[in-house]
This record gives structure tokens, sequence and C-alpha cells, in this order.
């Protein structure tokens, strides 16, 4: 019998409809368009207005968008993993509030949290889960409403982050297309460049430091883009060499949407042909979890059954890694 691999076999997203543009920014911030589309490539991003919705509200309107797409009963549908650095609530699970919410009544389900990593994380999760023989649908979401926990008052983060959430489906694969390798790596040095103090088991919220805005995102840019750079540039200089892959046999590289310029390093350390690099920053700004299921959903339409694709992502913590996967279907 042939090898089980994981295969991607359908896509859904979901963007809220509020629209935050740099025009409307510069309203908010001292900081202007030049600067942020120069800087960081984002020309808006989308915002989750609504009161008491939260990331559950994104990643379940994404994976109903693959539900519907695919046509698929969600009652078949084993395991729900919810790729997010900003939960619907501490302690209840948001992976259990969206399964149900979808139907998913026959599936487990789970939070899986490492920053910007989370989905690329989830990826080698969910492939694993399905390569071990044991199930034979599982549904990965990528979702964050990183306004939640951004201070716009804040110009070197409130330029960043945006709103939205990508669902994939994996299911088992016997022509070997699906997951085909991984290289995942983690820093707890990194911390102290990118978090939000208080608010977690460390250090819970007093009324000084809320009205101190240190519940907020915290970042310092700089550090988290050289290194940012250099180890997502690295893992997927890696990856290729480790397969015999040359940057022409290489379809696609789907990297984590934080800067336009740190995505194009990443390329060029490859020698990357631009026109294979996935990109929508423009549109979204740094979704956290759901920017590589979204450049999916964006891209779709071009992909090709047995294209290959690169992932990489790297976010707090530090967290980072790259995967290689066979694409599984023509649209
Ligand atoms: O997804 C998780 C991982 N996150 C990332 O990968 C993000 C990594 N970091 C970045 O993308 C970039 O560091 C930023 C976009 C956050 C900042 O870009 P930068 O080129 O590193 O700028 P900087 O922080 O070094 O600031 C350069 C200048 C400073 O002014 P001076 O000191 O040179 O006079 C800042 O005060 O730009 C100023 N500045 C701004 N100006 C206008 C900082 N933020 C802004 C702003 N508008 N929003």
């Amino acid at each position: 019998m042939s090898k089980i691999t994981a295969a991607i076999t359908g896509v859904g997203a979901y963007l809220p409809e509020y629209r935050l543009t740099n025009q409307i920014l510069e309203t908010m911030v001292d900081t202007n368009d030049e600067w942020i589309t120069t800087r960081t490539g984002i020309k808006e991003r989308r915002i989750l207005k609504e009161e008491g919705k939260g990331t559950s509200f994104l990643a379940i309107n994404a994976a109903k968008d693959l539900i519907n797409k695919k046509g698929i009963d969600p009652k078949d549908i084993e395991l729900v993993i919810v790729a997010t650095a900003t939960p619907d609530m501490k302690a209840a699970s948001t992976a259990a509030f969206t399964a149900t919410n979808i139907g998913a009544t026959n599936a487990f389900s789970f939070d899986l949290e490492a920053a910007c990593s989370s989905f690329l994380f989830g990826m080698s999760v969910a492939s694993s889960y399905i390569e071990s023989g044991k199930y034979k649908n599982v549904l990965l979401i990528g979702a964050d409403k990183n306004s939640s926990f951004i201070n716009y008052k804040d110009r070197a983060t409130c330029i960043i982050f945006g709103d939205g959430a990508g669902a994939v489906l994996f299911e088992p694969n016997h022509e070997g297309l699906g997951l085909q390798d991984e290289l995942l790596r983690s820093n707890g040095e990194g911390r102290e460049f990118l978090q939000a103090t208080y608010g977690g088991s460390s250090y819970p919220i007093t009324a000084d430091t809320f009205n101190e805005g240190k519940h907020y995102v915290f970042q310092e840019g700089k550090t988290v883009f050289k290194n940012a750079v250099f180890n997502m540039a690295d893992v997927t200089e890696r990856i290729l060499e480790r397969n015999n892959l040359t940057n022409e046999d290489i379809s696609w590289l789907a990297a984590h949407q934080a800067n336009k310029r740190i995505i194009e390093a990443t390329a060029n350390r490859i020698a990357l042909d631009p026109a294979k690099v996935m990109m929508n920053i423009h549109k979204y700004g740094n979704t956290t979890s759901a920017t590589l299921p979204l450049l999916l959903h964006d891209y779709e339409s071009q992909l090709k059954k047995g294209d290959k694709i690169i992932f990489a992502a790297f976010g707090g913590g530090f967290t980072w890694g790259s995967i290689y996967l066979k694409w599984a279907y023509n649209s």
C-alpha cells in the first residue's frame, strides 16, 4: 500500500468588511501613506468592528466558506484546529465554540498558539494526524482579531496588523501530494521583542497597567525585522537544499505577510522569480495566523495539481519555519 500523505483539498476565507486605509490612519497617528507603503507594503487592513464578536466569528465564517465551496457535510470533519494568537477568551477553547457553530459535532477540537507561526505549525500537526492513518478530515483554521490588542495610538504597531481568517481541509492522498517536508523552530529569547505583556498569567491586568495600556501589543520592530529576515530566509534555503530543489523547481513562495521587505528578502535569498512570490499584504496587512491560508485563498485559481509550494513564517516567541508542500488539485 502506498504511503499516506496529507494534502490540502479545499480553502475558505473570511475578511471583515471595514477597511482601515493608510489615509484613515493618517488622521489617527503621526504617520503617512508614503512611509507605510515603502516600509511595509501595506495599503489597508480589515477590522472586525462589531461588539462581542471575536476570533471565533472570523474562524466560523472562513470554515463555512470552505464547507459551502466544497459541499462537504460538517459532520464528517473529525478534528478542528484553530491556529490563533488571539483566542476569544481565557479558559474556554475558541476551537470548541467554532467546531460546534459550524456543525462539526462529531469532531474534537483545540486551539494552537505559536504567534505568527501558528498556522504553519498547525499544518504540521494537521498533517501528522492524517499521516498516522487515524483521521481523514482535519480542518485547520488560521484566525486572528489583532485589533483586539492593538493600541491605535501607537504608530509602531497600529499600521501593521489587521483581522481575518482562512481555513483549509487536510485529507489523505495516495499520489504523494501534500506535505513533503518541514523545518520548524523556536527561540524563547525573542519574547521580549514582541509581546502583549499584561493580561496573561505572568502579569494579570490591574487598573494601573490597564490605564498605562500595557495589555496592548508591543514590538521592537527593527530587532524583529532582522530576526525575521535572517531566520525565514535560512529555513527556506535549507528546505530547498535538503529536498534537492532549485528556484526553478519552485512554483510558489507563500511567506507570512508581515512586511513586504521581509518577504522579498526571503525570495531574494533563493533568487526566486518575483512572479512566483504570493503577495496580498497590501490588502490585509499582517493578519498573524491568517496570512498563509489567505494567500492560498487569493491564489487558489492559479494553483495547479503538483505545484511545489514553499511556505515560510516568522513570529513572536520567536517561532519560525518552512514547509514544502505539493498542491493536490486544479480549481
Ligand atoms: O509578524 C510578526 C513579525 N513581525 C514582523 O516581522 C515585523 C518586523 N518589523 C517591521 O516590519 C518593521 O520594523 C516596522 C514596519 C515595524 C518598522 O519599520 P522600520 O523600517 O524598522 O522603522 P523603524 O522602527 O526603524 O523607524 C524608522 C523611523 C523612525 O524615525 P527616526 O528615529 O529615524 O527619526 C521612527 O520613529 O520611522 C519612524 N516611524 C514612523 N514614521 C511614520 C516608525 N513608525 C512610523 C510610522 N509612520 N508608522
